[in-house]
């Protein structure tokens, strides 16, 4: 695989061909009109991709719970790159899911050296506050912190079981030069990614990741990994019908009826089938085949969007049975804003974004030097119109600023006619970024002293 097919998630170049991402990770694309109460990133094709993102909506539809997991590291600034992941967080929020932060101070600690104590500072002063005044419901929000949550450890180890040096080759690229805190930190995000589906921690329930593309490969190896895990696989048949086969593991073979000797205990296999069939009875099912040798049971009558109903009983009974029982995380992936230059948006690089935290004057010089889709002269933008696609104005008000649909689609229309002119679409700009940093410093100042209640008991 040439380096161009891999997405990279600790290089700040990042590809933007988006389409071919979605091809060559087999994610599902994002059809806003099929989501409840779209949010402005769904409905504007920001969030354009996921994997499973139909389980979290069948919980949103029938009020079943389901949660979410983000993270950030702890190091530098947080700019407007980062609030499009808590945008949808707290849609989701609104939705019904409750929220669970990491602070990946751990990931902060082993590939930027970021002290925990440094990590935990920042953390709190710039992170939490900004998350708090981005409008999240501190009700249902739990902020933890890698170092000071053992069972995220565990986990990390636990699972590194499940995966080998060869796959995250294959995932990440990673050569005989590639430092170890690269194969430490995403076993570790794996651990952030699964736990909040712990019986500690909230229980069996989907957990939906946002993120950026970048993300992508800790995704995939959390899945990859979550499944091998499973002790029922539920697979769709060609023919119509689901048909729900065994998983023989090492720790699991005399729970579902294999001898030392390798052969089949039929009793205690059928005892197994019979659970299962009582589960699916439950859920509406009468008619199965059961291949007691071959460990599969057929359920003819069932359909592909039966699947995550029998997956979440199938995995209850994992649980009781004694294993992990755990479902893959479900995900969610927006594009990357275009940084203020019209190239990418870089932390390192403070003009190419604008900080939560800068002041008025500095935002609005990084706005007037931005990259600009209007023509050389005056006379050319009346004739020709302004260029939306390579706009950074129009683009921040379409991700960040204008949460009108309609008035940004006027915007829009002005600014491709003619009519607005490039000076003045950055005005727009600059208005609207000033009102959301002066939202977002006063609301800041409202949560200081208060940020606790966002905090995890172990955070504090
Ligand atoms: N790797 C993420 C980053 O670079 C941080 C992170 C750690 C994270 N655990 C996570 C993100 C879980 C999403 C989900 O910022």
């Amino acid at each position: 695989m040439g380096k161009a097919e891999r997405i990279d998630p600790w290089s700040s170049d990042q590809s933007t061909d988006y389409a071919r991402i979605v091809d060559r990770f087999g994610l599902d694309t994002v059809d806003s009109s099929t989501l409840p109460n779209p949010g402005m990133l769904h409905r504007r094709g920001i969030v354009f991709a996921h994997r499973d993102l139909d389980v979290v909506v069948g919980c949103i539809q029938r009020s079943d719970p389901f949660g979410v997991l983000t993270g950030l590291m702890p190091s530098g600034r947080m700019h407007l790159g980062h609030s499009m992941v808590i945008d949808q967080v707290r849609w989701f929020q609104e939705q019904g899911a409750d929220i669970t932060v990491t602070v990946a101070d751990l990931e902060a600690l082993a590939t930027r050296g970021t002290s925990l104590s440094r990590g935990r500072k920042t953390a709190i002063a710039e992170y939490v506050h900004n998350y708090a005044a981005l409008g999240l419901d501190p009700e249902t929000t739990n902020v933890y912190f890698q170092s000071s949550r053992p069972e995220v450890q565990r986990l990390a180890f636990t699972l590194g079981r499940r995966t080998n040096l060869s796959e995250l080759e294959a995932i990440y690229g990673f050569s005989g030069e590639t430092n170890l805190a690269h194969v430490q930190a995403p076993l570790v995000q794996a651990g952030d990614i699964i736990h909040p589906q712990l019986d500690e921690f909230g229980g069996l329930r989907p957990i939906v990741v946002p993120v950026g593309i970048d993300q992508d490969p800790h995704l995939r190896l959390t899945r990859g990994i979550a499944q091998k895990t499973n002790w029922f696989n539920v697979n769709s048949r060609k023919d119509g019908g689901i048909t729900v086969a065994l998983s023989i593991q090492g720790n699991n073979a005399g729970h579902l009826g294999v001898l030392p000797d390798g052969k089949l205990d039929s009793a205690v296999r059928a005892g197994v089938f019979e659970d299962i069939e009582a589960g699916l009875t439950n859920l509406g099912f009468s008619d199965f085949t059961a291949n007691l040798k071959h460990g599969t049971i057929d359920i003819p009558g069932a359909t592909r969007s039966d699947r995550s109903s029998i997956r979440m009983v199938l995995l209850a009974l994992e649980r009781d049975m004694g294993g992990l029982g755990l479902m893959p995380p479900c995900s969610t992936y927006h594009r990357f804003a275009l940084g203020m230059n019209g190239d990418k948006m870089s932390s390192s690089k403070p003009e190419t974004t604008i900080f939560m935290d800068d002041e008025i004057g500095q935002m609005s010089k990084k706005v007037m030097r931005a990259h600009s889709g209007g023509q050389p002269t005056v006379e050319e933008h009346r004739r020709i119109g302004g260029d939306c696609s390579k706009d950074v104005a129009y683009q921040y008000l379409q991700f960040f600023f204008e949460r009108d649909d309609s008035v940004l689609d006027d915007i829009r229309k002005e600014y491709e006619s003619g009519r607005l002119l490039a000076g003045e679409i950055k005005q727009i700009c600059i208005d609207g970024a000033t009102e959301w940093l002066l939202d977002l410093k006063e609301k800041r100042e409202q949560w200081s002293g208060r940020i606790e209640e966002f905090l995890a008991p172990d955070a504090i």
